[in-house]
Formats: C-alpha cells, sequence, structure tokens
C-alpha cells in the first residue's frame, strides 16, 4: 500500500491498492465511511436504475469497440414475486383472524426487490454492474489497470457484464453463480464473446459463497476478484467474505461496485472486512465519465499482511 497524500482538514488518506494505479480514499471507520457517502451522494435522491432497463430482455451495452447484447430475466423477478405472495398468503390466512393484502404486496415486493433470496437475483442487471463494466473499460484505457493475460474471477455474476467486458479487455474469466443462475450466464457469454474476436478468456462456474471453491478458482489464485451488487443482503455478507479470503492471496485486487441501497448492509460488511482487508474508495473522478452514479460505491479490496491498517 503506497500512501500518496494526507487530507489533514478531512483527515481522509489516499492510497495506491493493489493492482490499481491511481490513489483512493483509505477507508478507515465503518460507520463514519457510511455517513460521509450517504451525505455526499445522497443515493435516495437520484435516479434508481439509471443504465438498466430491468423489464426487457436484452441490455445493449457498448464498450471495448463491441455492442454486448445482455439477455435478462425479468419474468423470474415476476414469477418469483407472484409466488412469493402466494405463500404469504396462505401463511396470513393460516394465521391470522384479518389479513391485508396490501401488507402481503408490500412484504412480497419488498423481499424481492431487497434481493434476499438467491437464485431469483442475478437474472436481470443492477447500475452497479453497468458501472463496474465500464470502469474497467475506462481504468484499463487510461492505464490504471492492467487485465491482459490476468487471472479474475468473478463473484455472483448474474447475467455476466462486468465479466464478459474483463475478458474483452484481456482478462482470463471465470465468471460464477450460484447453479440456477448459470444457464443465462452461459447464452450471454456465448452470444456476446462468441465470435473469436476475444483478447481473454471467459469460463462458466458454480461457485457458492462459504463454500469450499474448486481448484479452477484457487490454483493459481486470481490476480483480480471482481462484483457487483454482491453486498445486497446481511444473510450472504458472512459468505460472500469467505470467499473473499479463499481467492485473495497478497497479489490479489478485489473490485466491488455496490449499490447504495442500505446503509445497514453497507456498513456491516465494511467493518467485517476492514478486519482482513485494506479497503480504498474510488473516487467518481476516475469512474467512466458517462457511467457515474449516486447510488453507487466502487470499492478496492487487497488483503492485509502482518501489522498493516489505516495507521501504517
Ligand atoms: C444482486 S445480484 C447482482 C448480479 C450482477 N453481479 C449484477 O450486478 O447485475 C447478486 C448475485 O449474487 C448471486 N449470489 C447470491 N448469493 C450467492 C451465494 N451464496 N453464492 C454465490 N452467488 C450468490 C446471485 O445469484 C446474483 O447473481
Amino acid at each position: 500500500m503506497v500512501v500518496v497524500e494526507e487530507e489533514e482538514a478531512e483527515a481522509e488518506v489516499l492510497v495506491e491498492i493493489g493492482s490499481y494505479g491511481a490513489p483512493v480514499r483509505l477507508v478507515c471507520d465503518s460507520s463514519e465511511e457510511i455517513l460521509l457517502l450517504w451525505a455526499i451522494q445522497q443515493p435516495t435522491l437520484s435516479k434508481h436504475n439509471a443504465f438498466v432497463r430491468q423489464s426487457s430482455l436484452r441490455l445493449n451495452v457498448d464498450a471495448c469497440g463491441h455492442r454486448l447484447s445482455i439477455f435478462q430475466s425479468p419474468s423470474s423477478m415476476v414469477r418469483f414475486s407472484i409466488f412469493f405472495f402466494f405463500i404469504l398468503l396462505v401463511f396470513e390466512l393460516g394465521n391470522c383472524a384479518y389479513c391485508s393484502f396490501g401488507t402481503i404486496y408490500v412484504l412480497s415486493l419488498h423481499s424481492s426487490s431487497n434481493g434476499s433470496i438467491p437464485g431469483v437475483t442475478g437474472a436481470v442487471m443492477w447500475d452497479s454492474g453497468v458501472v463496474l463494466a465500464k470502469f474497467l473499460e475506462h481504468a484499463v484505457d487510461s492505464g490504471m489497470l492492467l487485465l491482459q493475460g490476468k487471472k479474475a474471477v468473478e463473484l455472483g455474476s448474474g447475467c455476466g457484464l462486468v465479466g464478459c467486458i474483463a475478458a474483452l479487455l484481456g482478462a482470463q474469466v471465470i465468471l460464477t453463480d450460484l447453479h440456477d443462475r448459470l444457464r443465462l450466464l452461459k447464452k450471454n457469454i456465448e452470444t456476446n464473446l462468441g465470435d473469436g474476436d476475444l483478447r481473454g478468456s471467459a469460463t462458466v462456474g458454480e461457485l457458492i459463497w462459504g463454500e469450499d471453491p474448486d481448484v479452477e478458482f484457487i490454483e493459481p489464485l486470481p490476480d483480480y476478484v471482481l462484483g457487483s451488487d454482491v453486498i445486497y443482503s446481511e444473510g450472504v455478507v458472512m459468505d460472500l467474505l469467505v470467499t473473499l479470503r479463499q481467492l485473495c492471496g497478497t497479489q490479489t485486487t478485489i473490485l466491488l461496485a455496490g449499490e447504495l441501497r442500505n446503509d445497514a448492509i453497507l456498513e456491516y460488511f465494511l467493518e467485517a472486512a476492514m478486519k482482513e482487508f485494506i479497503i480504498g474508495r474510488v473516487d467518481q473522478a476516475q469512474w467512466h465519465p458517462d457511467y457515474c452514479s449516486s447510488r453507487v460505491v466502487m470499492l478496492v479490496l487487497v488483503k492485509k499482511s502482518e501489522k498493516m491498517g489505516c495507521e501504517d
């Protein structure tokens, strides 16, 4: 970790972390970071899903001289909402003398939009995926990141845009997700990377956070671990951290883009992650200029070596 500059007035430290070549703001205190993020970016005031249309079957994104066409499966979300609606209906009817349809409907939508049930999220794109994908392109173009020939593992790939762009930028990417997400993922890779004009490579594998990873993911350990909108539920944070720990060596750089939709979940993640990782926040000035969003945060993480921290 190289300390570049200390801004005393704001008590912010700029550092270079891992293989990302530009200075980022060191995260030293999780609750302060959350206060700062919500105060500066005011995420709830800006447009939700500015770069995606979750109701459409395809999302077109131009990157690396290609037009990528990413298939989505919005019906999975609708099917799930209807299924969950009826489960709750039966439950409430069985348990209460009275039953409010409004309560049930709001509960079902809240649950699915929070993405708290694995297997349902990932069927459509989220802004942070587009932001991370375009950030990779911009960072490579501006010389801040080198992906050519590097091994990258993407966690919770969903529709696969981030991994596809990393492969176009020269990385040897393994896109991963839960088993029932892999069909859509494979379809998107075949559709977008099948013509042979590829600097890197892309394969797909099942990787369940918290479980022992297959040998292909860790031998050798990846140079990069990528993830967009993977910090979306308190229930997955600890498993996600187990997987990050398993995949990261001293030479691994983690790049995560997160949606600023729930301060408590992000704080929970930061607090736990800071025990083992050095975390930096990438300023929006370093993102792709056309793909900035105040509802998204970009983080760089590296595993702490002995006696490393904010004081060092
Ligand atoms: C909110 S989606 C984000 C998808 C995609 N990265 C994006 O930005 O559009 C979260 C992703 O994490 C995956 N996921 C959730 N829990 C998981 C787990 N325990 N192990 C592996 N993947 C998981 C989901 O299947 C889903 O694809």
